[in-house]
């Protein structure tokens, strides 16, 4: 597979099978994505692979915690910003439209969209996960490098024939997420990540992406 393959072929998948991944695609992803760009060499990502007993013990925790009605921790950082104006805030909600249109899911059935959104602490049926932590006095450059790493993983797992999901959504549970990974002192938990093979019975949506003409200035002809 190609790198333009690789990235056209990524998408959020939210529906994998059971089958296990191996541990040794798991090392060399990651091994291979250790070489991706962060300013000053920095490397500010820290990162937890979670399978087997840890991950169906973490799956088990949050489910009890939805269950209950517990609407998660104290938020450290905003997912989005409370405003994010136009044209943020439509594409947000086309995108989520598409997504529950594919599932069937009419606007007004939230029950049926609180499901479809507790289906991330399952990791939509993975059976593995990473959890990308910073040091909690990074800034937004450091971050921005976090994403370019996260970016490579999941480039390089389209390589190996594996899909993902990216996740805030686990950092609404972190709390949760640290009783299991046990990460140090000082350390903020950005996201997770769902990994494995696709389940292609789930239906869904591509997503649509804005015209080049509104994301990209060429100058200089
Ligand atoms: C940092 C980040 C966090 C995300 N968090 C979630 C999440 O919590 N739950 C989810 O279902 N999708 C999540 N997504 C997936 C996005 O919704 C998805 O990437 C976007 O809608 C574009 O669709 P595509 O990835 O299929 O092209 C996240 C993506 C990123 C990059």
């Amino acid at each position: 597979m190609d790198v333009y393959e690789a990235v056209m072929s990524r998408r959020a998948v939210r529906g994998f099978t059971e089958e296990p991944v191996p541990g040794e695609v798991l090392e060399r992803v990651l091994c291979a994505a250790a070489r991706s760009p962060s300013g000053g060499n920095l490397q500010p990502w820290r990162i937890y692979v979670v399978t087997g007993a840890p991950l169906a013990e973490l799956k088990k925790r949050t489910a009890e915690r939805v269950a209950a009605g517990d609407r998660g921790d104290a938020r450290e950082y905003p997912m989005y910003p409370p405003e994010p104006g136009s044209p943020y805030r439509e594409r947000r909600a086309e995108a989520a439209e598409r997504r529950y249109a594919a599932l069937g899911i009419p606007r007004e059935d939230q029950r049926a969209r609180h499901r479809a959104v507790a289906a991330n602490w399952d990791c939509f049926g993975a059976p593995a996960a990473l959890f990308c932590y910073l040091d909690r006095h990074m800034g937004p450059a450091q971050w921005a490098d976090a994403g370019m790493y996260l970016q490579i993983v999941m480039v390089l797992l389209r390589a190996e024939g594996l899909h993902s999901c990216t996740q805030m959504a686990w950092s609404v549970y972190r709390r949760t997420v640290a009783e299991v990974v046990s990460p140090p002192e000082g350390l903020i938990l950005f996201c997770g990540m769902s990994i494995g093979y696709e389940d292609a019975t789930v239906p869904y949506a591509r997503t649509d992406r804005a015209p080049l003409t509104e994301t990209v200035t060429f100058l200089g002809g």
